[in-house]
């Protein structure tokens, strides 16, 4: 495999770094003067799953600030989280010629025909974040450490319910604690990843009774969020505390994967006489994304946690590897077994993630420039 080489790596972090300092997590500045190169007219097509949560926007604003400052143009589309819309703006980007997709699926096993179109015109094709499955036609994979994630969000519940200690170590709560489980929409891969990851560090307290799934839904298909929706995940919320709950007894931690569904599950909580705060009441509900209105939930102990993914990192990666195929080279990956995604293991580079409890706000989301204090207290972009 080649390498891309160290100075291009280094010039593309540059860019990216500049596109992004001071300009928190959904904006770019494009006061520098482009760093063109001789990159003459090549389009990327870059397509996004939905505007109704804000990392996909920050996303999409970074990968295309990124590659424009880079020297190339970039197709930018939304798909306002409709499969049919998806597939059309790919059929289209490929028509009008684009050189290179970067995608963020919406369905990952829905875009096979695109990609076969894509491969036929030597368009070569990158996952964003959410893997492509069902097909050879994905070339590249750049995310997180998707499983890891699952793994902090697991990590954070029971740090929260005081079953570990912040250093891991055993904490002084003995439970048994009443939780509920919930998941993201099946037909995104990483939800079966973050899913995976928290049950296998949640198993052992429910097999040894510290940890009490009261109202007995513990598979995925069961706890799943179809498209991620907050207003579904409030409604299943509100059936458990009616079907589970009604008998007295009390909800002490929600596994949740994303914290547009944290805030759902917070409402229908809340609508419930849960809280105002974890030490009036509320439950240990974790997250990810690092959403500006969940870090203010956090900051005002509401949502005990979350798990921040930089989108300016992965934007960056993602240039660095759009970049190395287009300049006829393979992008480097530092994982090549663990995505799997039906026809043949994708090459990926992983990123690390962390988790942000109230304690973490300033070192990690303030200190980094990904939101400001501002911001953080307004719960406002
Ligand atoms: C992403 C998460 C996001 C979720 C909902 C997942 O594929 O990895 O960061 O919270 O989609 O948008």
């Amino acid at each position: 495999m080649r390498r891309i080489t160290i100075a291009t790596m280094g010039a593309v972090l540059a860019l990216g770094l500049a596109a992004c300092s001071g300009n928190g997590a959904g904006s770019s500045d494009d006061s520098t003067a482009s760093a063109a190169a001789a990159t003459g007219d090549v389009t990327v097509g870059v397509a996004m799953p939905t505007q109704t949560s804000e990392r996909w926007i920050a996303d999409g604003n970074a990968v295309k600030a990124g590659l424009e400052k880079a020297g190339y143009k970039v197709d930018l589309q939304y798909a306002g989280d409709d499969i049919p819309t998806q597939q059309q703006q790919l059929d289209q980007m490929i028509t009008k010629g684009d050189k290179l997709l970067i995608v963020a699926s919406i369905d990952g096993t829905a875009l096979a025909t695109q990609l076969q179109s894509a491969a036929s015109a030597k368009i070569p094709v990158i996952a964003y974040d959410r893997l492509i499955n069902d097909t050879p036609n994905v070339d590249f994979y750049v995310t997180f450490d998707n499983y890891k994630v699952g793994v902090q969000q697991a990590t954070s519940l029971l740090t929260g319910l005081g079953i570990l200690k912040a250093d891991g170590s055993k904490g002084d709560a003995a439970g048994p604690f009443n939780i509920e489980l919930f998941a993201g929409s099946l037909d995104d891969n990483n939800a079966h990843f973050f899913f995976k990851g928290a049950m296998d560090t949640l198993q052992k307290y429910i097999d040894d009774g510290t940890l009490v799934v009261k109202s007995g839904q513990t598979t995925i298909e069961k706890v799943a969020t179809l498209r991620w929706l907050q207003e579904t995940a409030q409604k299943r919320m509100e059936d458990l505390l009616t079907s589970t709950y009604s008998d007295g007894s009390k909800v002490q931690g929600v596994l949740s994967p994303y914290d547009g569904l944290s805030r759902g599950i917070i409402t229908a909580l809340q609508n419930a006489g849960y809280g105002p705060t974890i030490a009036g009441g509320m439950p240990i509900v974790t997250g990810q994304d690092a959403e500006i209105a969940s870090v203010k939930l956090i900051n005002d102990d509401v949502q005990f946690s979350t798990v921040f993914k930089d989108t300016r990192k992965l934007a960056d990666q993602a240039i660095i590897s759009a970049q190395a195929f287009l300049e006829g080279k393979t992008p480097e990956a530092n994982d090549t077994k663990s995505y799997d995604n039906g026809v043949k293991v994708v090459p990926s580079f992983l990123l690390n993630s962390d988790v942000v409890a109230k304690d973490g706000i300033q070192s990690l989301l303030i200190d980094s420039g990904y939101w400001t204090k501002e911001q953080v207290a307004s719960g406002q972009k």
